[in-house]
């Protein structure tokens, strides 16, 4: 009897962590019918260096964006060196836990090899321009799900941004490059990625893009919303017009770097602009010890609204992405004042759902 107490012991103690655990629900699977879940993975994650996180990430998402590594600067480091060290991790962790990637991304003017910086002739930009998507992109092939080929093109009117390759290149670099991936890379999705083109202008200029590249017998498979936007003031609106309006070109609509800041802005507009940072001040960084109730409820509230609206739509959306785990990992916290404390995600730095992952949980009616 006394033999087999610690058995009795040990079979409960299991039993409950199990329980625990299965008490938290799995973002993946309740949103199994909606669309896909995914989050951004960083370079710890990937190398299963942060194994809390990755315990997370097989349990809660179902797609996966590379954060960093298969972004040009890492993964073509120099003319003729690449470096597929992490970005071949990351496909083996997909592939072992069943997790879709968006390979992110193949055209970009931001996190450039620094031998790109001051490129002048036309000629070796075009040589890089198609070796590089050539190269990446049919090496991933059948082996990531989709490809964000070009990332961040248009400026805030509508019009082309006049990065490098608008510049050398001219104006049908964008269809160029997807006529390059759907060469390279003939069983993977292609997406345009940007942020803002929810906005009206912006909007407009997204859709004569991709409108161009349709008509130029090129395939385009989804558009991505970024999603960058500000607890309390998420233009519903236009959002749900760009479903709308996007889903019409016959193409899927995602929302794929997902997070909301609950910190006060700089400037007057929301910008991703990976170049725009500022210097910091008290005032600037409010909750440095932990995130207020009222705040953690706006949060929260904002989250609902856009998942209710995401729900209702799910017929045109295929991924909902967040760009990060959790709040410790955000971009957020560096961008665009350097060391902040941010609380934009599901999860807080210690991993533990916040209640705006239950607001989220909520919104599909089972
Ligand atoms: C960010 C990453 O999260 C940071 O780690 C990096 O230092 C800069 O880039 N739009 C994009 C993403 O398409 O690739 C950016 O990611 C965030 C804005």
């Amino acid at each position: 009897m006394i033999k087999k107490l610690p058995l009795i012991f040990s079979v409960s103690a299991v039993l409950f962590v199990g329980t625990a655990i299965a008490q938290t629900p799995s973002l993946k699977d309740v949103f199994k019918k909606e669309f896909l879940i995914g989050t951004a993975m960083n370079a710890q994650q990937i190398e299963g260096k942060d194994t809390a996180a990755d315990r997370l990430i097989k349990q809660q998402f179902n797609a996966v964006t590379p954060e960093n590594c298969m972004k040009a600067e890492i993964i073509q480091p120099r003319w003729d060196t690449y470096n597929f060290d992490l970005a071949d991790k990351l496909v083996a962790f997909a592939k072992k836990n069943n997790i879709k990637i968006n390979a992110h991304n193949l055209i970009w003017h931001s996190q450039l090899p620094a031998f790109m910086h001051h490129m002048q002739s036309a000629d070796s930009v075009r040589q890089y321009f198609v070796n590089h998507i050539t190269k990446v992109a049919s090496r991933y092939d059948g082996k990531v799900y989709s490809w964000d080929v070009v990332n961040e093109a248009l400026n805030e009117d509508g019009t082309l941004r006049k990065d490098i390759f608008l510049d050398k290149l001219g104006d049908d670099y964008i269809v160029e490059a997807f006529r390059l991936a759907q060469k390279a890379a003939p069983h993977t999705k292609l997406y345009y990625n940007d942020y803002n083109i929810e906005q009206p202008k912006k909007r407009a200029g997204a859709i004569a893009l991709i409108k161009k590249i349709q008509a130029a017998g090129v395939r385009i498979d989804g558009v991505g919303i970024q999603g960058h936007w500000k607890a309390g003031n998420v233009p519903m609106a236009d959002i749900e017009e760009s479903i709308k309006e996007y889903s019409a070109l016959g193409i899927e609509v995602m929302f794929t770097e997902l997070d909301l800041s609950v910190l006060p802005n700089p400037w007057d507009k929301v910008t991703a602009d990976v170049s725009a940072t500022t210097e910091g001040s008290a005032k600037m960084n409010p909750y440095t010890k932990s995130l207020p109730d009222s705040m953690q409820q706006v949060l929260a509230k904002s989250y609902a609204d856009l998942f209710t609206l995401f729900v209702k739509y799910k017929k045109d959306i295929s991924r909902v992405t967040f760009w990060g785990v959790d709040d410790g990992q955000s971009w957020l916290n560096g961008f665009p004042i350097r060391g902040r404390t941010n609380y934009p995600l599901l999860f807080d730095r210690n991993l533990k759902p916040k209640p705006a992952f239950f607001r989220v949980i909520a919104t599909v009616k089972k």
